[in-house]
């Protein structure tokens, strides 16, 4: 497969005629379909374009049953579901649609041994012309953009993302505030395994939002997302004064994520200085230990934090809304329902109209998408010979017959790479040049002058050399907290 193809995989762009399957079929350009696989996939302006959509079906839902007359959305969900899949086939519906539906894929061909991409490549020939996906492999909806010549929308995938609840999430906020730029945002719960925080964090941090993360103990942020943060949207975090946060802040480590200040802090625990104080919070962000995700027996979510009127007292959140994706178990008390700040049911009500627009503008219905073409990722297909993803539910490993390893560099000084379908980190030891035959640090200068498609990576030298690379002359890494001992 060419590079360029590789990167109109991943990137959400692929031709109708399954690229994956068939490398040389993607040459028309008139036919690209676009996907929604990570909340990345959408401009602020799009996003915004989606908002204003939104409101205007909003105010007549039934009155939009012309837009997509005829059109079919098939809803594959591997996990089960309540709202996201309700809410995408009552979209469709009131768009004059129709839906297919398999709300538990125990009960089809993958009982059998079906894969996920020969059944997306089924589902999306003629059956239908739009896929709603939920999985437990992260990258799922990545791997089903590669097989589909339809619109795929990732309604989840694993602990990963879950773009389209971010959507109605911002919606929501939107509506609140009438605005989305510069928000203080508490992220509460299990921020380890909620992917809806995941995808909620990278939209706001967009956004310039400060974002003060409350975490259960031991469901902190994972490091790949707040390395993300940083690196791509410019978030550092920093130690917070939370005294006005109240009971909230008393069962947590306080992390405050704010837009680059002059003071660059490099990770959590190395957080010094002075202490942000948080004053007063927009919306606080409440998630459900995700137990399904939870490795069994490691994790201990019997004391999880609850939110309620007297938590909701404090100074700081005198105004905030209360959010929830739902569904909540204990973490969110009933008596704080009457409470105007509870905001999750409308959340939750969003889900239609929001779809709605986006169900429209997949299916090429309203015109709601940038013209102009987005910058490309950095991709780079895995070779037998190299590193692997390290993370057990990563689609590259669930799928291996049909998910061929994919990296994406994160940075190309020192070279940092993670994996394309679910943004877990690869840890490289030593990189090699396939021309030269010769093996570099990741820290190393001269990897500047190779091709990313001329690489070789390898967690360590050892395996570098087995493989017959040989060390470089003049290999000078460039000083990095991050190098790897020199051999
Ligand atoms: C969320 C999910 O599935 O990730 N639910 C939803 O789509 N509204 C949140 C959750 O299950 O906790």
């Amino acid at each position: 497969m060419r590079r360029w193809e590789v990167a109109n995989i991943l990137f959400g762009i692929v031709g109708r005629s399954f690229p994956a399957a068939d490398p040389c079929a993607s040459t028309d350009r008139m036919t690209e379909t676009r996907h929604l696989v990570s909340i990345d996939d959408l401009s602020l302006r799009e996003m915004k374009a989606l908002f204003l959509k939104a409101r205007e079906i909003s105010e007549d839902l039934t009155g939009w049953a012309g837009l997509c007359r005829g059109a079919i959305t098939a809803t594959l969900f591997y996990e089960p579901s309540t709202r996201t899949r309700l809410s995408f086939e009552s979209a469709t519906q009131r768009l004059g649609g129709g839906v297919i539906t398999a709300a538990d894929m125990r009960n089809s061909s993958a009982s059998k041994g079906e894969s996920l991409a020969d059944t997306v490549r089924v589902v999306s020939s003629s059956y239908a012309d739009i896929l709603v996906l939920r999985h437990p492999s992260e990258g799922a909806a990545r791997l089903a953009a590669q097989y589909s010549g339809v619109p795929v929308i990732n309604a989840g995938d694993g602990s990963h993302e879950h773009p389209t609840q971010t959507l109605c999430d911002l919606y929501c906020l939107w509506v609140e505030h009438g605005h989305l730029d510069g928000l203080d945002v508490v992220l509460a719960g299990d921020l380890r395994y909620s992917r809806t925080i995941h995808s909620f964090a990278y939209a706001l941090a967009r956004f310039g939002a400060n974002l003060v993360c409350i975490p259960q103990h031991g469901f902190e942020l994972p490091e790949y997302v707040v390395k993300r943060l940083r690196e791509e949207f410019g978030v550092e975090p920093i130690r917070a004064n939370a005294k006005r946060l109240g009971d909230l802040a008393a069962s947590s480590d306080v992390v405050y994520l704010t837009p680059q200040k002059p003071h660059q802090l490099s990770l959590f625990t190395d957080a010094k200085g002075k202490a942000q104080d948080i004053q007063h919070v927009h919306a606080v962000y409440m998630t459900r230990p995700q137990t399904e995700r939870h490795e069994s027996g490691s994790e201990e979510t019997s004391e999880y934090m609850r939110l309620g009127k007297k938590t909701m007292s404090a100074e700081s959140l005198r105004d905030a809304v209360v959010m929830h994706p739902l569904p909540r178990r204990d973490e969110i008390s009933a008596d704080f329902d009457s409470d105007p700040r509870g905001i999750y049911f409308k959340q939750a009500a969003s889900g239609v109209p929001v779809r709605m627009a986006l169900l429209a503008a997949f299916l090429g219905k309203i015109d709601l998408f940038d013209s102009e073409p987005r910058p490309a990722e950095e991709l780079k297909k895995g070779e037998a010979d190299e590193v692997c993803c390290s993370k057990e539910t990563c689609i590259s490993n669930t799928e291996i017959r049909h998910a061929d390893p994919m990296f994406k560099v994160a940075s190309r000084v020192p070279l940092r790479v993670v994996c394309a379908y679910c943004s877990t980190e690869i840890q490289i030891g030593a990189v090699g040049c396939r021309t030269t035959r010769r093996w570099h640090l990741p820290t190393s200068q001269q990897l500047k002058k190779v091709r990313l498609e001329n690489m070789a990576f390898f967690a360590d030298p050892a395996w570098a050399e087995s493989k017959g690379f040989q060390l470089a002359a003049e290999s000078s890494p460039i000083s990095s907290d991050a190098a790897p001992p020199v051999p």
